[in-house]
């Protein structure tokens, strides 16, 4: 496998890693939610052929969200595999401690059920996965390499690579790649929110603020990462 050297990750296109993710390995995916996810995608039609994407419905998306999901899977012509969590885990959780246990006891338990166990299940099918992340996200996430292991979802018989082409990119150069290329974009965007994640767990945030400052907001900001990314924590 080619991997990205220190010395590379500043002169490597975000369009170079995602084909070097795809000439890395053989089953390759994009997991699409934000503004980032739907640059990832574009730049892959441009630079490979069979672009793969997932997203994760934890089923407590904004209606905003899922109007988005379905507009870029017709402006790109592209399927989008939706996972959705498993039933039983779900129905034991909301049964015993309500919609909204997460004010209360933190947000692992719920974003375990939704978003983490699933996330489990499909990376086993695919070899790499390529994220949005950007490192002046939040403080959890001033490392992310362009090119890393994925020690939280790959295991000894499964490896699992992650790819992060924009992680040196700033929010301004997010927002001219789609203002220049005619990306769509969530409409929530037009009213106030930067990073959107389920409905209950975001909310709009003002101009001096923080970017994912509007994320599970009741939490400590160094440790809001909901398990999709937590090597960032646990190797911060
Ligand atoms: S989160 O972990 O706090 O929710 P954030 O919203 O900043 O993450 O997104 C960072 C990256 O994680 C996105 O660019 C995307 O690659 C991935 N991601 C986040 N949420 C989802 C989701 N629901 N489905 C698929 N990928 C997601
Ligand atoms: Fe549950 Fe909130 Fe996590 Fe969504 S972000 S899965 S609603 S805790």
């Amino acid at each position: 496998m080619t991997t990205v050297s220190e010395g590379q990750v500043t002169s490597m296109s975000p369009e170079e890693i995602i084909t070097l993710a795809h000439e890395n390995h053989d089953r390759v995916s994009i997991s699409f939610s934000g503004a980032e996810d739907v640059i990832l995608i574009d730049m892959a039609c441009n630079v490979v052929d069979d672009v793969q994407v997932f997203t994760l419905d934890t089923g407590r998306l904004n209606p905003e969200t899922y109007r988005f999901i379905d507009k870029v899977r017709e402006h790109y012509g592209v399927d989008i595999e939706i996972l959705s969590p498993d039933g039983e885990a779900l129905s034991r959780l909301v049964t015993d401690k309500g919609l909204f246990s997460f004010y209360k006891d933190g947000h692992e338990e719920c974003c375990g059920i939704r978003k983490i166990a699933p996330l489990r299940d499909y990376l086993q099918t695919v070899d790499a996965w390529i994220t949005g992340q950007r490192q002046d996200q939040s403080p959890t996430r001033a490392d992310v390499p362009q090119q890393q292991p994925d020690t939280a979802f790959g295991t000894d018989a499964h490896a699992v690579t992650k790819y992060n082409p924009l992680a040196n990119w700033s929010s301004t150069q997010v927002w001219d790649y789609i203002r220049e290329n005619d990306v769509p974009y969530n409409e929530l965007h037009d009213r106030g929110f930067q990073s959107i994640g389920c409905e209950p767990c975001t909310r709009p945030i003002g101009p001096n603020m923080h970017e994912r400052a509007g994320r599970w907001w009741w939490e400590e900001a160094t440790q809001r990462e909901c398990g999709l990314h937590i090597i960032n924590v646990k190797e911060a």
